[in-house]
């Protein structure tokens, strides 16, 4: 499968497409169609149910888009968020430095510094014309914008969700009456001015994430859940793995991640994290955990795990990371907000700024994984395998005719499961193109009245994977469907 054609369908069946079309687009912004933006509310409630409704220590919070400057100083966000940018001295296009001497020469310079990119962008020339490349500088990735009348002051659009959870501690600790550790979970909109957005959903300018600060106490450390997550097996690839150009290998999550304040703690976040794409419909067999090299890490990680997905046209791509961010964060607004609420107590007495570790999500990311682990193509159709969870329409009811009575027989029934499910009710066109219609967009099961249904009042249920068909007692449909739709 190549992205090109996810897109192309994607776009066909009203996921997702560029913004505006019809005045060209704006490259990294896309829209949410009736199929997408159910898909991705989905996906975004399954998230929140699973981690932060299932877990008595996790908290949510819904920060502003927008909000003091002085929070983007504290987290480093204005010194060190950018990416090397090259321009064409011919043509005048920009690139992204280190994607371009990825894509021409082969090699991953991730992490590498400025002077050493300059280096080896002196021997390349631009792709699309054959011109000289002016030599990289630093391109800060964050959107500016004016707050207030009369210019205003100067602020950002948010480049990620969680840096309110890290500013608003001292409210978020103290306001829910928690104990550490505990963990604050947000979603919702991040901006970054990316300066080559591409690959359909991978790299956009407007996204969504999905994140979670766990704080902890880094000399108690241990995890109550450690069990449950110390035997889980992946793909992994280690620092270690990557120095000596190994492949890497299916091994415990618990044998790798390294020996530090909050390793239990690493160990079950990412296992929870593999968890829930799996609950999403990731396909595992595409999945791994790659250490980041320690060049390539942001600026307040001491360690991260990337979990990546296998695409067969781009290769492995990251779609969350987890991040130990150790007191980086609270530190740093301590020191900038100039008070020390961001310290706490022990019941000995003694303080400590907790730490933190930070599994972070990007929806699209997620998404994009799930479209492409979900595609099926055979000779007679088209359709998505979605989870029944994350599909957007759950069941589709039909008349099998649109006359003597069935419609009136399925829009009670349509009625009936409304109060359950997301359902959809078509009685347009042959009863195999309104099948058709909802295996493109992965409905995975249809009920169809006939005048079997005005008899002995059961529908026949077909399920879209394999396409059986099954009598079902219209009385039993309710529980015969969620018996197949919970998680
Ligand atoms: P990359 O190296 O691919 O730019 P990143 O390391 O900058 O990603 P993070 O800063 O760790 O990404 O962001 C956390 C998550 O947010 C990522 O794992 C990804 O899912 C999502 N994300 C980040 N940037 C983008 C983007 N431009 N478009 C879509 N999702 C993004
Ligand atoms: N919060 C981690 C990141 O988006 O970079």
């Amino acid at each position: 499968m190549d992205i090109r054609r996810l897109a192309d369908f994607a776009a066909k069946v009203n996921i997702a497409f560029p913004t505006a079309e019809e005045y060209g687009g704006l490259s990294g912004f896309y829209d949410w169609g009736i199929r997408g933006s159910q898909l991705k509310k989905n996906v975004k409630d399954v998230w929140w149910r699973y981690f932060v409704e299932r877990k008595d220590f996790v908290v949510g919070l819904d920060g502003s888009i927008v909000t003091h400057p002085r929070v983007w100083e504290a987290s480093g966000h204005v010194e060190e968020f950018h990416d090397p940018i090259t321009r064409c001295r011919s043509c005048g296009r920009t690139f992204r430095a280190d994607h371009l001497i990825e894509d021409l020469t082969g090699k991953s310079v991730e992490g590498a510094s400025l002077e050493e990119i300059n280096k080896i962008l002196s021997d390349l020339r631009c792709p699309a014309c054959g011109g000289e490349l002016e030599p990289a500088t630093y391109f800060n990735l964050m959107f500016e914008t004016r707050v207030g009348p009369y210019g205003g002051i100067t602020s950002y659009l948010r480049p990620e969700t969680a840096q309110l959870i890290f500013a608003d501690f001292p409210r978020l600790y103290i306001g829910n009456r928690k104990r550490i550790p505990f963990a604050v979970a947000q979603m919702g909109k991040a901006y970054r001015n990316e300066i080559s957005p591409r690959n359909f959903l991978f790299r956009l300018r407007e996204f969504e994430q999905m994140e979670i600060e766990f704080f902890f106490d880094p000399e108690d450390d241990a995890c109550p859940f450690y069990d449950d997550v110390k035997d889980y097996e992946v793909l992994t690839l280690t620092v270690e793995d990557q120095e000596n150009g190994r492949d890497g290998e299916v091994r415990r999550v618990s044998e790798v991640v390294g020996d530090y304040p909050g390793r239990e703690w690493m160990v079950y976040w990412v296992v929870e994290s593999l968890r829930f794409l799996e609950l999403v419909g990731v396909d595992m067999g595409r999945v791994r955990i790659r250490q980041q090299l320690p060049d390539e890490r942001a600026h307040y990680s001491m360690d991260t795990w990337d979990v990546e997905f296998r695409f067969d046209d781009l290769g492995w791509k990251e779609i969350e990371g987890v991040a130990h961010r150790s007191d980086y964060d609270l530190s740093r607004h301590a020191k900038y907000s100039g008070n020390d609420k961001y310290r706490i107590k022990r019941e000995d007495g003694t303080e400590f700024v907790p730490w933190v570790i930070e599994p972070s999500f990007g929806v699209e990311r997620v998404i994009l994984s799930i479209l492409y682990s979900s595609y099926r193509e055979d000779e007679k159709r088209v359709w998505l395998s979605f989870k029944p969870w994350v599909a957007p329409v759950q069941v589709a009811v039909f008349p099998l005719v649109s006359k003597d009575g069935l419609p009136e027989k399925a829009t009670k029934i349509r009625d009936l499961l409304r109060r359950f499910f997301r359902v959809e009710y078509d009685e347009k066109g042959s009863i195999g193109k309104r099948y058709r219609r909802q295996d493109e967009v992965g409905t995975p099961y249809a009920v169809t009245v006939d005048y079997q249904t005005l008899e002995d009042n059961t529908v026949t249920v077909r399920e879209r994977d394999s396409m059986a068909q099954e009598r079902v007692g219209v009385d039993d449909l309710v529980d015969y469907l969620l018996e197949r739709m919970s998680w």
